[in-house]
């Protein structure tokens, strides 16, 4: 189960709907921002938050090898994908790609993963916190002692020594459809009771300390019942002292096709000012980044499809912060990344019956992406599409992206 969903690519980038944001210079608002910092709240829930953009939960690409690439190039902070509190529960395998104690084992240097936000989705208040407490524990505990926790047990956190995760985010954006008629994800935009019930449910498992963040859509719809929804939701989630919330600017009907309305957005961040809110939907380039600060108010944004095969997204970013212009890569730096991509991907999956295998399938998917950078990128793209295993991905890099074209930009 995951959020993503088969229309999930149906559009083609298009720029957020954003009237009277034509002019927005970006160059000026990433230096301002450069000179100035961020949001004291970023820092202050996230220690070294000092950019205002994360990489956000992409179900099927967000795992910890894109989020240790990412964090090379300057991401400050990832996401994971959404898991299913009930996938969390029965210690499945959603759970194990969330457990970087796995990839700590098996990267030099296991702390390039950090700070993390762990992402969960559910349907019921309890399972949510107990899921929630499992993930902060990182299932310290038996399988069978969260079960309880869920039925009504004590929900405490009993294991407080160092987690993976600087905080929790709960998403309430998802826009897979309900199963057996429960709400989750973006669905409880249309039952607002219930969302504040499981935002309660989880805030009060979990210590002060461990800060909560929500992720949600705009509205479940456009018509003013689901809007005013949105509004008593993303108002309890600041009243039960979650730190911020992303918002989606698009609706759970929408899924991801179609443009995100940053107009409603600002709309949003004008109505309640002086609260810290993240913004996502059309982040295709590094500009959009400061577009969307500049036009909507929001304190930061979170970076979603623009950064799958572009993690030079956030180089960028930190460039247009220092006052620098955007590069793009050079050959030799997207064969570094494809390389390391490859290598620690290996290691994710490490556990997998056929790592080898699974890898090479995966990372068609980034290398589909990728591609777009080099000069020939449809030829290399449809290279990339026959690879197997390690050995077709350095046969595709040694061919395409030969030592030779080194420092050549693209
Ligand atoms: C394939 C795919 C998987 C996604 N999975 C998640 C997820 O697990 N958690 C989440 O919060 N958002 C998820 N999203 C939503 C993105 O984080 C983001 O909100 C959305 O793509 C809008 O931003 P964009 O238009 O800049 O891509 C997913 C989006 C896509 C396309």
């Amino acid at each position: 189960m995951s959020c993503e969903t088969a229309s999930r690519n149906a559009t083609e980038p298009t720029p957020g709907v954003a009237p009277g944001g034509e002019g927005l210079d970006a160059r000026a608002i990433a230096a301002e921002i450069g000179r100035t910092g961020v949001h004291p709240l970023l820092p202050a829930t996230i220690p070294g938050m000092d950019a205002p953009f994360y990489q956000a939960g992409l179900a099927g690409y967000s795992d910890a090898a894109m989020r240790i690439i990412a964090r090379r190039h300057g991401c400050p902070l990832c996401v994971t994908e959404a898991l299913l509190d009930r996938t969390l529960l029965a210690g499945g395998r959603g759970f194990a790609k969330a457990d970087l104690g796995e990839l700590h084992d098996n990267v030099p240097g296991g702390e390039d993963d950090h700070p993390l936000v762990g992402q969960i989705m559910g349907s019921d208040p309890g399972e949510m916190a107990a899921a929630a407490i499992k993930m902060v524990e990182q299932g310290a505990r038996r399988p069978k002692e969260y079960r309880k926790l869920a039925e009504g047990g004590e929900l405490a956190i009993e294991h407080t020594s160092e987690s993976s995760f600087q905080a929790i985010d709960i998403n309430l954006a998802c826009p897979v459809k309900k199963i057996a008629k429960k709400a989750r994800g973006g669905h409880w935009l249309a039952e607002p009771d219930g969302a504040i019930d499981i935002l309660k449910a989880v805030r009060d498992a979990l210590p002060e300390s461990m800060p909560l963040t929500l992720k949600i859509r705009r509205s479940f719809d456009d018509t003013p019942e689901m809007a005013r929804n949105f509004m008593r939701i993303f108002d309890a989630a600041y009243d039960l002292g979650y730190a911020w919330a992303t918002v989606h600017a698009r609706t759970v009907q929408q899924k991801y096709v179609g443009p995100s309305r940053w107009d409603l957005l600002r709309d949003i961040v004008q109505q309640r000012p002086g609260r810290v809110v993240f913004g996502s939907g059309d982040i295709w380039k590094v500009q959009d980044i400061f577009r969307m600060i500049g036009y909507t108010g929001v304190a930061g944004v979170s970076v979603a499809r623009g950064c799958i095969g572009n993690p030079w997204i956030f180089r960028q970013a930190r460039a247009m912060m220092a006052g620098d212009e955007p590069r793009p890569p050079t050959i030799a730096e997207q064969r570094q990344v494809l390389e390391d991509h490859f290598e620690l991907a290996l290691r994710v999956n490490s556990g997998m019956r056929d790592p080898e295998h699974h890898t090479g399938k995966t990372m068609r998917k980034f290398a589909i992406r990728f591609a777009q950078h080099h000069p020939a990128g449809d030829e290399v793209r449809k290279r990339f599409i026959g690879v197997k295993g390690l050995e077709d991905w350095r046969g595709v890099l040694g061919e395409w992206y030969a030592t030779d074209s080194l420092g050549k930009s693209t």
